[in-house]
Order: C-alpha cells, then sequence, then structure tokens
C-alpha cells in the first residue's frame, strides 16, 4: 500500500513498507467521485479493491513492479504466482497478448464476461514481469462489471487483480470479506455490493495448440465447448484437479476442516446444503445454510464463498459439504470445495 507521503505526491512511487506507513482503507462508493480516486489511486501504485462480475479483485498497475510487489506483500502470498491483467475492452487485450483463431473466438464468445484466456505476450512493457511470474504468456480477462469496467476505462492501463483475499482464504464476493482480511493492507475498496457469479473466471490457455482449460469457472466448460465446437482437454494433476501455474491444491480455505459428499452429519459440524435432499442426521443445533434449495447451480456458485465464511465464523470444526453435481457451473464449485477440503 501507499505510503502517506505516496498518497499527497501523484509523482510518487508505492512503497512496499508496511507498519508505521499503515492506515486505514479508503472505503469509496461507486459514484463518479469514488470510481476517480480508485483510478488515480491504481495510477500512484496504489491497492485497490473492487468488484468484479465473479470475485472481488485487488488492483494494481500491471506495468509497475513496485505496486506488484506491494499486492504480494499485502496478500501475503507464499510465492510469486501469475496474476490475471484486466483491461476494458478486448482491444486493448489484443495489445497486451497475441490471440490465435481459438483466442479471438472465446474472447467474441465470452468478452466482456467471467473468461481468462492465457496467451503467449505480445507487449512486455504492458504488464511487468513479477506480475507474470516471469513467464512468457499472459492471462488476460476483460470483466463485465460496471465498476470494474468504469476504473479500467478510466485507468487506461491493464489492472492486474488476484481475488483480494489473504492467500489461501476464501475468495471475496462482497466488500466486508475484502476488509476482514485487508483493512489496513490495502489502499481503498470500491463498495458495489455482492458479486453476481460468485466464483472466479474460467481459465483457458490458448498457446498455439488445442486449447486447454486451467480452471473451471464462471464460464462453463459446456459453453466453451459449444462456443468452439468441440471439446476441450484440461490440464489434470494427481488428484484429478485442472492445474494453473500457482493453483494450490490447498486453497479457498476456510480455518474449519471439509468434509465433502456428506451423506450424514456429525454431532458439532456446520452443514452446505445443496437441493432438496437433506443428509441424514442434520440437528437443529447445527448451523445450516442450503447454497441452492431449488437445486440451480448458478445460485450455488454466488453463494458459494459468502456461505462458507458464515459456516466458519459459526465456530464449527467441520463443515460437512452435501454432494453436489460436477456439471455446468457445478464444475467449479466442486473444484473450490476440493481446494477447500484439501489436507493443509
Ligand atoms: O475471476 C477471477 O479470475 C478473479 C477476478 C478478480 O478477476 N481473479 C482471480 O485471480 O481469480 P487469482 O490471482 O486468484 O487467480 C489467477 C489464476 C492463477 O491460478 C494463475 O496461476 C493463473 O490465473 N494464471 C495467470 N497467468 C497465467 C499464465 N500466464 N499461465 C497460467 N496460468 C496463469
Ligand atoms: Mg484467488
Amino acid at each position: 500500500m501507499l505510503s502517506r507521503r505516496d498518497q499527497c505526491d501523484v509523482r510518487g512511487s508505492a512503497s512496499t513498507e508496511a507498519g508505521p506507513d499503515r492506515r486505514a482503507t479508503e472505503r469509496l462508493g461507486t459514484d463518479e467521485a469514488g470510481i476517480a480516486r480508485a483510478a488515480s489511486l491504481l495510477a500512484i501504485g496504489g491497492l485497490v479493491a473492487f468488484p468484479t462480475e465473479t470475485v472481488y479483485g485487488l488492483g494494481a498497475d500491471a506495468r509497475n513492479a513496485a505496486a506488484v510487489a506491494s499486492l504480494y506483500a499485502a496478500k501475503g502470498r507464499p510465492r510469486f504466482n501469475p496474476l490475471i491483467a484486466h483491461v476494458g475492452t478486448p482491444a486493448d487485450a489484443r495489445t497486451v497478448g497475441h490471440f490465435d483463431r481459438t483466442a479471438v473466438a472465446l474472447a467474441e464468445a465470452f468478452w466482456p464476461g467471467p473468461l481468462t484466456l492465457v496467451v503467449p505476450l505480445a507487449d512486455e512493457t504492458s504488464v511487468c514481469d513479477l506480475a507474470r511470474a516471469g513467464l512468457r504468456s499472459v492471462g488476460i480477462r476483460v470483466p463485465s462489471h460496471p465498476v470494474a469496467r468504469d476504473i479500467l476505462a478510466r485507468c487506461g492501463f491493464p489492472v492486474v487483480a488476484p481475488s483480494a483475499n489473504l492467500s489461501g482464504r476464501i475468495s471475496p464476493t462482497a466488500s466486508d470479506h475484502v476488509l476482514a482480511d485487508l483493512d489496513g493492507r490495502i489502499d481503498a475498496v470500491v463498495e458495489g455490493g455482492a458479486t453476481a457469479i460468485g466464483v472466479e473466471s474460467t481459465i483457458v490457455a490458448c498457446l498455439g495448440g488445442a486449447p486447454i482449460l486451467l480452471r473451471p469457472g464462471g464460464v462453463s466448460r459446456e459453453a466453451i465447448e459449444q462456443a468452439l465446437g468441440h471439446r476441450i482437454g484440461s490440464e489434470l494433476n494427481k488428484s484429478g484437479a485442472p492445474v494453473s501455474p500457482g493453483l494450490l491444491a490447498s486453497h479457498y480455505a476456510p480455518r474449519a476442516a471439509v468434509r465433502l459428499d456428506a451423506v450424514s452429519v456429525r454431532p458439532g459440524e456446520a452443514v452446505l446444503l445443496f437441493g432438496p435432499n437433506s443428509p441424514v442426521g442434520v440437528d437443529r443445533s447445527a448451523t445450516v445454510l442450503n447454497l441452492s434449495p431449488a437445486g440451480d447451480l448458478t445460485e450455488a456458485a454466488a453463494n458459494l464463498f459468502g456461505f462458507l465464511r458464515r459456516l466458519d465464523s459459526s465456530g464449527a470444526a467441520t463443515i460437512a459439504v452435501a454432494a453436489i453435481p460436477p456439471l455446468g457451473l457445478g464444475e467449479a464449485i466442486v473444484d473450490r470445495l476440493r481446494r477447500a477440503a484439501a489436507d493443509r
């Protein structure tokens, strides 16, 4: 985050120091003044969280290595994972990366929206080495959320934005979640309400060969396959989860342990349900939330991270999770729950 001196001096560069300069995180509105303040903080190397249609992102100027370093520090990332560069328009995206025919087709079908394309880097000054973790490829996304679009339009440079949570914790789908993790560690948060989709973007690599699904997310595999007219492969690790460099097996972790595919509930467990059927043994004292009583996977994705936070704050040692079908957005939900349940 910025030091006090930097905040007063628009020519200043970002401080990577924590400690004496720590100050309250500004709460910004989504009006003209809030957007202008967000963009000017980003332009001087500040860290600003803002809503996207998937989850809240923690933004920094993609060109500014000092700002990106302070972003990793604020999140407490264990290592430098490549970040997604957010841009305002598909035309901006094509100045940052090289788009092959597949990438063009996917961008036309899903941008603006919850899709990230990993493509060969075109302009290395647009996204600094540190933000790419030294890779020659770059992840790019054009978000559809009006607040994100307003900020990006006003900035005019790519903004890297990982999810605005402490590393390894549950992704934020509301500004309260951002502040719970990052208050005092970042310069500002734009308070734009709850995010509509609730899981992160789908990541597809288009690096010359066949496209590869690196992370299931807000655009379903089925929708991507329909746009391309053929099936798409995943890069899988030994436990069958898609891999993207920097995707830790244990991620999205609540403090409580997570027990998947629960068909019965044990005393003292908090419970996360899906659909009309309950596992046996749910007692009245347990904290129970249903991602979607009607069995709607879109509704379930939107509720996922907020409900995990609420169940975690109930103080239960374990969260029992009912089975969720891995179809459509269910693939992303199951992926996140597997990571939440992984050994830590
Ligand atoms: O919905 C989202 O994608 C959110 C919002 C804020 O846009 N962002 C997000 O960022 O989820 P993050 O940093 O939590 O996840 C970025 C993922 C990481 O798993 C990273 O490995 C992958 O993108 N990634 C970025 N650049 C890559 C590259 N060049 N090659 C492979 N994977 C890459
Ligand atoms: Mg994340």
